[in-house]
């Protein structure tokens, strides 16, 4: 393995070289998100995805991420540094299982939150993301149906917020559901002053204590733009990196994870595949590199496009 430097040097004079973008999500490890051109949330890397002139795209997240960066940019190179960095949402709605739930449902229309895979967004009429599902629910006629999926947690949260009743695909994220009740309320009595905030991919009973809900972005404007000192953060451990070199003099704590995650605080393992060494063989051999059949791109695109143009 070579030395960190000199890999980041390397991936920096490779990028250029190549016209590459790298896209990389909060989540990644912290020197990731360093070297990166632009990072974001999930609505904000699909916006750069479809805006970006570089020849390739380099997607440091999880797939299908690479995956809607190639639905919205089929022209480009779209390349991983890991094929198997999925994601437990995503994973939770099988294609055909859903084709089938669907149907059930035919009055209905179907808003997916993105983390799902081209399949899902091709049966999909508006894809949607953590930042703008409410706006998009709300935008919708009163007696319209929906269906909400992969993600009950976030489909829960919407329905509240807007007052909507939404049929829900029962999906989960692995790790925002493994914020640990005990634990979180031990921390608030050690730090009784700390603003608890969350990500709505937490369950109900977590985000019931939050005093913020919200996408990644919006977490870490809150910690900017808020007067408060300390921060106790439910998301992914990553974000912890843009948010300590935000707002350096604050305390921010990432919540407490149940004993089955890796760390003491919440790590999503897909996120994790995503290393140096990998983007470093990722940019050199332009591989692996994510392809979408054209029929399910083509409607996939329709919802996606659907959702950038409503979040204008
Ligand atoms: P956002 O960054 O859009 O809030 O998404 C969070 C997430 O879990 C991505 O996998
Ligand atoms: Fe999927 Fe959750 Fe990991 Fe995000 S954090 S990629 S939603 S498993």
């Amino acid at each position: 393995p070579k030395d960190k430097q000199v890999l980041m040097d390397e991936i920096r004079r490779m990028k250029k070289e190549k016209n590459a973008v790298i896209l990389a999500h909060y989540y990644v490890d912290g020197d990731i998100q360093d070297l990166a051109d632009y990072i974001g949330d999930s609505l904000g890397l699909s916006q750069q995805a479809a805006a970006t002139d570089a020849e390739m795209i380099v997607f440091c997240g999880v797939h299908f991420m690479g995956e809607t960066a190639k639905i919205l940019s089929p022209d480009k190179k779209v390349v991983i540094p890991d094929m198997n960095a999925g994601c437990s949402l995503a994973d939770s709605a099988p294609a055909d299982e859903f084709a089938a739930f669907k149907a059930k449902y035919p009055d209905h229309i179907v808003i997916s939150y993105i983390n799902c895979s081209a399949e899902i967004k091709a049966l999909s009429d508006i894809i949607c993301t953590s930042s703008n599902a409410v706006k998009i629910v709300e935008s919708l006629p009163k007696d319209q149906k929906i269906i909400f999926a992969p993600d009950a947690n976030l489909g829960r949260f919407v329905a509240k917020k807007t007052g909507r009743e939404l049929v829900l695909w029962d999906g989960a994220c692995i790790v925002h559901i493994d914020i640990s009740q005990e634990k979180l309320a031990a921390l608030r009595q050690k730090y009784p002053e700390a603003k608890f905030i969350a990500h709505p991919e937490c369950q109900e009973h977590i985000l019931s204590q939050a005093d913020f809900v919200g996408s990644t972005t919006a977490l870490l404007k809150y910690v900017k733009e808020q007067p408060d000192e300390v921060f106790i953060v439910g998301t992914e451990a990553g974000i912890l990196h843009k948010m300590k070199q935000s707002v350096p003099n604050k305390k921010i704590i990432p919540a407490p994870a149940s004993e089955n995650n890796t760390c003491a605080c919440s790590e999503c393992p897909y996120m994790k595949m995503n290393t140096l060494e990998k983007l470093y063989n990722t940019l050199y051999y332009e591989k692996p590199e994510i392809f979408v059949p054209e029929d399910i791109r083509v409607k996939a695109e329709a919802s996606v496009l659907r959702m950038l143009e409503m979040s204008k």
